[in-house]
């Protein structure tokens, strides 16, 4: 199947769209509490893990709207976690919101090596929260005690 070049990169810049928009700082989903961060995180690695697949197969309209789900997500998980008090979770979070930017970028470019290496910086940023501010919960995970 042929794609419009033209079409891709109006698609991507939706994403970019929603990225100023969400820097308004308006949360437009509902909040996160200790009980929707599990399942919400969830939904986050499915999606990641079709920014994956997207790049591989230069799909930018479809990294687009993954990233248009992603960045209101990490503006929730920013909220959740500046009323908690927690700095250095915000900034975590900041620096997911900078490699969103980095791949939204790319998908206007539709450049593969960018977007790579944007996918990268995000998922060391889940690494680094994980690492952080997650503890082992029975089968699954919680916010680490004093998080
Ligand atoms: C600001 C901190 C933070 C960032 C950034 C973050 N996570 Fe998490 N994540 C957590 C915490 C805390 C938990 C444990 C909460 C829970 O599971 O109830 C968690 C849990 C998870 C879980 C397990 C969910 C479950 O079933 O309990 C997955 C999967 C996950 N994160 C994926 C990701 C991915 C993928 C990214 C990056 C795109 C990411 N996270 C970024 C803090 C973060």
């Amino acid at each position: 199947m042929r794609r419009s070049g033209v079409l891709c990169v109006q698609r991507v810049a939706v994403a970019l769209g929603v990225l100023l928009f969400a820097g308004t700082g308006t949360v437009l989903a509902q909040d996160l509490t200790e009980e929707s961060y599990g399942p919400m995180m969830g939904e986050v690695r499915l999606l990641v893990g079709d920014v994956s697949q997207y790049i591989d197969n230069r799909y930018w309209p479809e990294l687009g709207e993954a990233l248009d789900k992603l960045f209101p997500e990490f503006r929730r998980m920013e909220a959740f976690w500046t009323a908690r008090g927690n700095d250095g979770a915000v900034e975590l979070v900041g620096n997911g919101i900078a490699a969103l930017r980095e791949l939204g970028q790319a998908g206007v470019a539709m450049e593969v090596p960018p977007a790579q290496a944007g996918l990268a910086n995000l998922r060391a940023v889940c690494g680094s929260c994980h690492e952080a501010h997650r503890e082992a919960d029975g089968d699954g995970f919680k916010i680490k005690g004093g998080s």
